[in-house]
């Protein structure tokens, strides 16, 4: 089973949350209308709502409720806020293959869009019959994001990230989020407690494991829809990097190369190919593949379905992605 395959089968679904996203985001000032509907008509691979409608139709004999979309829009919006606000701290200008809302408008646009987004995201929540709860869990989850990006921000001005430290970043920053989307799922089908625990475990490993990739992805380049190497211009250790580190003989040098990337932009050549050639990516993907294994164990407290297998797959997925 493909990732099309996955998108044919909840295609109506999926249609049904790209309307709610879309009529949730009108506004009458023309800019932020104009620029909204260009994000919502150029959406990414859809990930986020697609494990929240997965993971409720596999707690549940394949069932979604109205809820259910509710957070699977509500999720998807909040993912969309934090890119606009990762573009303005990367300095980003492409993202989807097109020119991002901070390279276009500015960085304080681009900054009150995804408060925008991010006020509707609430909106969708407010309306739902697990308002309470899911006011909780999105505010963990924004907390985490926020966390994150300091500590990553942080320890880019230092340059001394051990690998327990990128984990705890990457758990923040990106699977906790991933976390949120399958509690929803399991959460709006009032899936029973186990069933709720192994939707956590298992959206938690793969969160990890889909943010290793990317961070892969940003040594490995190609035809990604956004620019490659941005992790070392930052400044940002990522566990390619901490992976061939393991392998010199002395990993201070190569951070202090880091440290000084600006003034010696000639610096990023040396520790690419440092990571490419001394075993960094093999190692980041030997740790990405233990979190796809952990993720597939967690699903297996779920009946047997085609729900269930497309959720492994969308792990498996992690290995082979080339965007
Ligand atoms: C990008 O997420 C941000 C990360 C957590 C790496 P996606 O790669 O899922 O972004 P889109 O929505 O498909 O563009
Ligand atoms: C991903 O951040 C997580 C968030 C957007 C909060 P990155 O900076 O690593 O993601 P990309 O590579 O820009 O998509
Ligand atoms: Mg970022
Ligand atoms: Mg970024």
């Amino acid at each position: 089973m493909n990732p099309q395959d996955i998108r044919n089968i909840l295609g109506p679904e999926l249609e049904a949350v790209k309307a709610l996203v879309r009529s949730r985001l009108s506004s009458d000032v023309p800019i932020l209308q104009d620029l909204n509907m260009r994000v919502a008509g150029n959406s990414g691979k859809f990930l986020r709502p697609i494990l929240t409608l997965l993971m409720a139709r596999a707690c549940s004999g394949g069932r979604v409720s109205d809820d259910t979309r509710l957070f699977a829009a509500a999720v998807e919006m909040l993912h969309t806020a934090t890119l606009f606000h990762d573009d303005v701290a990367d300095g980003s200008d492409t993202r989807r293959g097109a020119p991002t809302a901070m390279s276009v408008f500015g960085p304080v646009p681009a900054v009150l869009v995804g408060d925008f987004w991010l006020a509707r995201a609430v909106g969708l929540i407010a309306d739902s019959n697990y308002h309470e709860w899911g006011m909780r869990a999105f505010a963990r989850t924004f907390s985490d994001l926020a966390e994150g990006e300091m500590l990553q921000q942080q320890k880019a001005s230092l340059c001394d990230t051990t690998e327990e430290e990128y984990l705890r970043i990457i758990y923040c920053k990106t699977a906790s989020l991933f976390r949120l989307c399958a509690e929803c799922g399991a959460k709006t089908v009032e899936a029973p407690p186990a069933l709720f625990e192994a939707a956590s475990e298992y959206s938690r490993a793969m969160g990890l494991a889909f943010q290793i990739k990317d961070d892969i992805l940003d040594f490995e380049g190609g035809d990604i829809g956004k620019p490659a190497g941005v992790d070392l211009k930052e400044r940002k250790i990522t566990l390619p990097l901490l992976g061939a580190l393991r392998g010199v003989s002395d990993p201070q040098e190569i951070r202090g190369m880091v440290k000084d990337i600006e003034a010696h932009p000639g610096n990023a050549a040396v520790i690419n190919k440092l990571v490419l050639e001394g075993g960094g990516i093999d190692y980041a993907y030997r740790v990405l593949h233990d979190y796809v294994i952990s993720a597939i164990d967690s699903l297996q407290a779920l009946p047997h379905s085609r729900d269930r297998e497309m959720l492994e797959e969308l792990a498996l997925l992690n290995e082979t992605r080339k965007k």
